[in-house]
């Protein structure tokens, strides 16, 4: 045999082990049989500009992180740090004015290499699906939800019984048949963020991106759309959770990146970040969550995040840190913290 045959082969190996290791975990056996974790998404080094009036918007810049099988990932931080554009990015739904560079692993397939057929072909919507923000309201007003539903399975060159598909994936949201027949006016908020879910579980994809799946419901709704959510991580489906709401993150997922303008600043798994937060931006954002409870008082940030066209050159969070030291003025080294990494120069 060949170096190189014996190298096909090993490959092919190692393909196989990792398919049949992905199977035995959907059907939750994963934890005696997987003798070390694998890789079930990798974003190294992401970078996304957009171009816009002769200017670039930094919206996210050397972005890296890593899930293996079975985790989630909540992305948290305030308004415009850039968080809907890594999903939009791992989605491959971003508008033509953005540049994109850096590499995404989802399952060993380079998301940004591949073609747009292939993409469209194999992962989109099939492997990977994304209940887009605010997409609640963009339901067409002219057509049914069953409508709708059948136009997705169209688009996608859905080869099974599609009234079958439907049924399930509307069941699995817990809306009654009914729904189908209704035009989207005809359903309160809740029912059409449930119909926008149910829409991108229709092909069961193995990770579902929410952007902001609660914004804009009331309280119980938002209760009774996270516990959907828990209930399809419990069905072995990976969630990348989009949210300026530390609150509602802490309930779903494993890790946890903290965004701030354009980075992630904080990364590591929830129990860790929520216990032991280590970046003072972290810090602040945890201590602005109200607590029933504990009766401390909220602690406010000042100030805003640095504008992403020209950001600063060094720590971003510089302006409104309260241990800000000269050094913070030069880009902040990464360091290892016990579940991931922070930003900081605190901790050099
Ligand atoms: N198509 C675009 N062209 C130019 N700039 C854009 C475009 N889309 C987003 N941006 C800018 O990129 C930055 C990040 O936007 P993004 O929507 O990713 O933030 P976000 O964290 O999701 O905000 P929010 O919490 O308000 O949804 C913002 O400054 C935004 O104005
Ligand atoms: S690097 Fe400096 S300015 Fe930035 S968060 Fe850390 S201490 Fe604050
Ligand atoms: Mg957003």
């Amino acid at each position: 045999m060949t170096l190189s045959t014996s190298i096909r082969n090993l490959y092919s190996l190692s393909n196989q082990l990792r398919s049949a290791q992905r199977s035995l975990f959907k059907t939750q056996m994963y934890s005696c049989v997987i003798p070390y974790p694998m890789t079930f998404l990798s974003v190294e080094n992401l970078k996304v500009f957009y171009q816009t009036q002769g200017k670039q918007v930094h919206a996210v810049d050397d972005v890296s992180f890593s899930l293996e099988n079975g985790e989630s990932i909540a992305i948290a931080g305030e308004s415009a740090c850039g968080k809907s554009t890594l999903g939009l990015t791992i989605m491959r739904a971003l508008q033509g004015n953005a540049i994109v560079s850096g590499e995404i692993l989802f399952d060993d397939k380079s998301i940004l290499k591949i073609s747009e057929e292939e993409f469209t072909k194999t992962l989109r919507w099939k492997e990977i699906s994304m209940i887009f923000q605010g997409s609640m309201n963009s339901l067409d007003p002219v057509f049914t939800i069953k409508q709708q539903f059948d136009e997705i399975l169209k688009k996608h060159g859905y080869k099974g019984n599609h009234q079958k598909a439907i049924l399930e994936a509307v069941s699995v949201v817990g809306l009654p048949i009914s729904v189908l027949e209704k035009f989207p006016h005809e359903l309160s908020g809740g029912m059409k963020q449930r119909v926008v879910i149910s829409m991108a579980l229709l092909l069961k994809p193995k990770l579902v991106i929410a952007d902001e799946p609660t914004t804009a419901l009331d309280v119980l709704v938002q209760a009774q759309i996270m516990s959907l959510i828990k209930r399809l991580k419990k069905e072995g489906i990976a969630v990348m959770l989009i949210s300026h709401d530390l609150g509602i993150i802490s309930e779903i997922s494993e890790k946890v990146g903290i965004m701030y303008a354009g980075k992630i600043v904080e990364f590591g798994n929830l129990s860790d970040i929520y216990k032991n937060p280590k970046h003072p931006y972290t810090d602040a954002l945890l201590k602005s969550v109200p607590k029933l409870k504990d009766g401390s008082d909220l602690v406010s940030l000042k100030g805003n995040p640095p504008d992403l066209v020209n950001p600063p050159e060094g720590c971003r969070f510089y302006d409104r840190c309260a241990h800000a030291m000269e050094k913070c003025k030069k880009e902040p080294p990464k360091i290892k913290t016990p579940s991931g990494y922070v930003l900081c120069w605190l901790y050099e």
